[in-house]
């Protein structure tokens, strides 16, 4: 299993606070409101943010829910306490009552059926396919029958629309030319880690199936990402140990994030203004505990 270190979540942070991951996850969680709505939900009295970082997506959450159906309760789980920390510092203002939780997802236990809303925003991709299943079945037994579990992830098998890969490729073969100017080579005996394993939709479908959920919705949202937001998830250790495995992980995002200005300008889709950007799919999943 591969799974990040305590320090990633603070080098993820950059990309995470960009208009384009803002705006992108604000509308999913939207969608994820509206869906509760919808499905009839009037009370929530306890939500879970699995994987949390620093609570972003808890706050979305919160911040979109109608005022008379704000949970009290909120429980933020993550392997990583200084992330833990700062979701603390983040979400304090707004839930009255909030646990912090530093476990790995897959090792979580939590009081069966005692939470009405599990969320779990950018990360499910960071779990082998077997601690993908223990972590959904732990979910699924923490839910209230008909709770909600909602996730979300740009890292899958559909999330690069077949006309961005030139720009994908360019920048890999930018970066290792760089790489091997500065007398770099790739260490061949390495493996791919789990994050850079883009697993098909059909596989979260089945895996929400196998662990009792009752799938309400999967789909992609698309977001523009423009010159800043490639240069910052490429300056992210786990996006550059993936697109680049074998090589050192440090010198690999330098040489990826040095790469983004010329790849995007060549293959790069040109907005209203002139400005180049890739688009990007992110899944959203809705699920129900049957
Ligand atoms: C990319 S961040 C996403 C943060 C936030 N949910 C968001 O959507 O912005 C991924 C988070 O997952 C945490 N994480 C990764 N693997 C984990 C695991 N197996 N158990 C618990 N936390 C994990 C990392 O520590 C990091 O804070």
């Amino acid at each position: 299993m591969n799974t990040p270190n305590t320090d990633d979540a603070y080098v993820y942070e950059p990309f995470a606070q960009t208009v384009e991951y803002l705006k992108i996850n604000e509308a999913i969680v939207r969608r994820w409101v509206e869906a509760m709505l919808e499905g009839g939900s009037k009370h929530i009295e306890r939500i879970v943010d699995l994987a949390t970082g620093v609570g972003t997506m808890a706050r979305l959450l919160i911040e979109n829910l109608p005022p008379n159906i704000k949970p009290a309760d909120v429980v933020c789980v993550d392997m990583s306490g200084r992330a833990l920390e700062q979701a603390g510092e983040n979400l304090k203002a707004q839930v009255n009552h909030l646990t912090l939780v530093k476990t790995p997802l897959q090792e979580l236990s939590l009081e069966p059926q005692s939470v009405d809303v599990a969320i779990w925003g950018n990360g499910v991709h960071y779990l082998s396919s077997e601690d993908q299943m223990k972590t959904f079945s732990n979910i699924r037994r923490a839910l209230k029958p008909g709770g909600w579990f909602c996730f979300n992830s740009a890292f899958y098998e559909e999330a690069r629309p077949p006309k961005t890969l030139s720009f994908y490729r360019s920048q890999v073969a930018t970066a290792v030319r760089n790489l091997r100017s500065r007398g770099f080579s790739r260490d061949k005996s390495e493996h791919s880690p789990e994050s850079a394993l883009y697993l098909p939709l059909s596989h979260y479908q089945d895996l929400l199936a196998q662990a009792g959920f009752q799938v309400e919705e999967i789909r992609n949202f698309v977001a523009k990402m423009y010159r800043s937001a490639w240069e910052k998830i490429s300056a992210f250790s786990q996006y550059a140990a993936g697109a680049l495995h074998g090589y050192p992980t440090d010198a690999a995002a330098e040489a990826l994030e040095a790469a983004v200005a010329p790849s995007l300008e060549q293959y790069g889709e040109r907005d209203e203004n002139d400005e180049p950007f890739i688009p990007r799919n992110w899944f959203s999943a809705i699920a129900r505990a049957k």
